[in-house]
């Protein structure tokens, strides 16, 4: 979808030929003179419409306004939160067939964090998995324009509104491959997802297959892939956008791109989710995809070790003992906690690039579910430095954390009579008891671990992935940047480098 940030009074966007209007209106929405706001204001006195955010009320063919539809939608005090509600809330609208052209205004002074939003609710609301349907009505919807009034902060709705649109391409591309199947996104279809975001300028990708991976010694690694028939992929995005030389934030997300649980076979039930278990390298290519539309001024690097974890003659078995790159053994005690076992050696991996800080991004445990559901993903790290500029990425991203402990004590369950450590501890705080098995693979690197387990997608009758966390990913990085770069100011060839979707997976 096309956005467009337009400055519009009400009687302008009244004006503004398009298919649907929707208009946001606030409790103190002040009363124009216009014809729309005259109406808006009828329709408020008369109880036909209230302003609490979620309300609506749908209008046709009226005089006064050279769009066909119009929807008017409360939008309570006027915050991100609200707006987010109140545009989802029109989401059939932007989708009904016949809307190509549709006009987001908003009837207050909105503050860039309302405007960001805005696009970032209807992109995730005009958004439709398509892959593998074979009857489908594509999304009409190709343009969006937003109509702001305010004068004040002009500068910062304007940065805003960039970086939300270059988020919400990269949420989009965070859910398509996500929700893809597992027969549809292998390891190598993932690697070659990467490799079309190199397109994209200050971009590169590196895979390494099997061989390259044995060669490195990630034995833990190599131990989750082999009883698959799919051969792993280890993946590396590179995107350089700051000093030559200047450390950069290293992204490690797991691929998992099906897990049965292996040996240590899953019940049957809601197995299918398990397709969902690469997204945190999911959301590493959501976030490479906005790097590549925003050019900031930083250096970031993206790990994914990719593969599937299937039951098999070969498989890893339980009480087998593997050798990480770091030299580390490990006594494979379930191979259902495989995810660990992958990104331990990215983790590794990761210390050759010098990194300022490393966040890997993991749907690592059940226990995390059942600790914080849908609404936070667990964070955890022993900087709080780290801590603090995630926290505040997620809130900016209204796609919040909670740091969760990581005292020395929760990782004496890790022991093995067997090698250096077992792969699990007990039921216990198990989400702790993971994120103490990865540290125990960064070395002194400041580190960070995203149990994104609850929030990476819902399940039920809106089954799907959620492009989480690239939000607060993308926040956070951009805090990361020097001051004066923010915001990256694209150069005309820049731009039209990027313009064409560059082989991204959007419907
Ligand atoms: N991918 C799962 C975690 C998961 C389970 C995410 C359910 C979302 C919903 C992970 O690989 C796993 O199986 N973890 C085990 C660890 C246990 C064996 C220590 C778990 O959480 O049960
Ligand atoms: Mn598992
Ligand atoms: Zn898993």
């Amino acid at each position: 979808m096309n956005f467009e940030l337009k400055a519009l009074t009400t009687a302008a966007a009244a004006r503004e030929k398009c298919d649907l209007l929707l208009v946001l209106v606030t409790e103190a929405s002040a009363g124009g003179s216009d014809a729309l706001s005259t109406l808006v204001a009828h329709a408020v006195k008369a109880g036909d419409f209230e302003t609490s955010a979620g309300k609506q009320l749908a209008l046709y063919g009226l005089p006064a306004v050279a769009a066909r539809r119009v929807l008017l939608l409360g939008a309570g005090s006027g915050s991100a939160r609200e707006v987010r509600q109140a545009v989802a809330g029109a989401a059939s609208a932007l989708k009904a067939q016949g809307v190509a052209k549709a006009l987001l205004c908003f009837a207050y002074e909105a503050c860039a964090a309302a405007v960001a939003s805005a696009v970032l609710s209807a992109s995730e609301a005009a958004y439709s998995y398509t892959h593998t349907k074979s009857q489908v009505k594509p999304v009409a919807l190709k343009k969006l324009l937003i109509g702001t009034s305010g004068k004040a902060d002009r500068h910062g709705v304007e940065q805003a509104f960039a970086i939300a649109v270059a988020q919400a391409e990269g949420v989009a591309l965070a859910r398509e491959w996500a929700n893809r199947p597992a027969n549809h996104a292998t390891p190598t279809l993932l690697a070659d997802a990467a490799r079309s975001l190199a397109k994209l300028p200050g971009i590169s990708c590196k895979v390494h297959g099997p061989a390259e991976v044995a060669k490195l010694g990630m034995g833990a690694f190599m131990a989750v892939a082999q009883g698959s028939e799919q051969p792993l992929r280890f993946i590396e995005l590179h995107y350089n956008g700051g000093a030559k030389g200047a450390a950069p934030v290293v992204l490690v997300g797991k691929g998992i791109t099906f897990d049965t649980g292996g040996i240590s076979i899953k019940p049957a039930a809601e197995m299918d989710e398990m397709k969902f278990d690469m997204g945190g390298a999911a959301s590493v290519l959501g976030v490479f995809q906005s790097l590549g539309r925003l050019q900031p001024a930083i250096n970031v690097v993206g790990l994914i070790p990719a593969c599937e974890n299937m039951p098999d003659g070969r498989a890893v078995k339980p009480g087998d003992v593997v050798t990480s790159m770091s030299g580390q053994t490990i006594e494979i005690l379930n191979t259902d906690a495989e995810g660990r076992l992958v990104l331990s050696d990215a983790l590794t991996y990761a210390a050759r690039f010098k990194p300022a800080a490393m966040v890997d991004i993991a749907t690592l445990t059940g226990a995390c579910v059942i600790a914080l559901g849908g609404l936070r993903s667990g964070m955890f790290t022993a900087s709080d430095a780290l801590a603090r500029a995630l926290e505040q990425a997620g809130d900016a991203a209204l796609d919040p954390c909670w740091r969760m402990p990581l005292d020395d004590e929760y990782g004496e369950g890790l022991k093995s009579n067997f090698a250096d450590m077992g792969n699990v501890a007990g039921r216990a705080a198990g989400a702790v008891t993971a994120a103490k098995f990865l540290q125990r693979f960064v070395g002194d690197i400041p580190w960070a671990h995203l149990d994104i387990a609850g929030t990476a997608w819902k399940s039920g009758a809106a089954k799907g992935a959620t492009g989480r966390p690239v939000g607060l990913l993308l926040h956070y990085l951009l805090a990361t940047a020097p001051a004066a770069a923010r915001p990256a100011r694209k150069t005309a060839a820049a731009r039209r480098k990027a313009e064409p979707a560059a082989g991204s997976a959007q419907g």
